[in-house]
């Protein structure tokens, strides 16, 4: 399941966390990557260590435990520190797949079920630069408006073309989520966003509570925390 997940950062959080990364220093993004990325990708980041990066990081963090429509799709069991890239000047990052586990602080690690891309610039300040996530329904090409957040399967094909003009500057990070499997997890969230729609049309019924009690029983049947 692909989700639009919009206003993750309202506009002045957007424009104090740009002040706080554009003024950091930003290394090659190969710094991040395997060797089947290090082939294709053609980036800058900052470095993971970074202090900016770090606190940024954390702001998002925090701004993505407070949204609802993020936590019923991605069921989030843990995250990476979320990264910040940046590309102009034709720089771009070729077809690729998400490596399967990432190191967490403190030698722990994460497998990417969902990788995110959070937009922190506006798409009418560059050209190219769309997202394009390739699965078995084709290719999606994806720009959206700076705060905004896509959150895909890590397990598809995906690229970032070549930005001609301007510059486009994102978040990105990847979440083991609770339930593992893709189809089962967009299954939940349906059934979490029907019974929201029912509450809100009927008010809390019986049959409210008995769907909630079918999500309940359905996650805690296929989590794994
Ligand atoms: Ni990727």
């Amino acid at each position: 399941m692909m989700l639009h997940i919009p206003n993750v950062l309202t506009p002045e959080q957007v424009r104090a966390m740009r002040a706080a990364i554009d003024a950091a220093d930003w290394v090659d993004g190969r710094a991040t990557v395997g060797a089947q990325g290090a082939r294709v990708k053609h980036n800058r980041q900052l470095p993971e260590n970074s202090p900016v990066a770090l606190e940024q990081g954390r702001l998002i963090q925090q701004a993505l435990s407070a949204h609802p429509l993020y936590f019923a799709a991605a069921l989030p069991l843990r995250a990476v520190p979320p990264l910040f890239n940046r590309y102009a000047g034709g720089e771009t990052y070729g077809l690729h797949v998400d490596g399967a586990m990432r190191p967490l602080p403190h030698g722990a690690a994460l497998r990417t079920d969902l990788s995110c891309t959070l937009f922190l610039c506006e798409p009418e300040d560059y050209e190219g630069g769309e997202l394009v996530v390739v699965d078995t329904y084709g290719a999606h090409e994806v720009k959206l408006p700076a705060g905004d957040l896509i959150l895909y399967p890590s397990t598809s094909l995906h690229r970032v073309e070549p930005v001609t003009r301007g510059e486009r500057v994102c978040s990105f990070f990847w979440v083991q989520s609770m339930v593992r499997d893709d189809a089962r997890r967009a299954m939940l969230f349906e059934l979490d966003q029907t019974i929201q729609k029912l509450r809100g049309r009927l008010g809390e019924t019986e049959e409210t509570v008995t769907l909630t009690g079918q999500y309940h029983n359905l996650l805690r049947m296929w989590s794994e925390v």
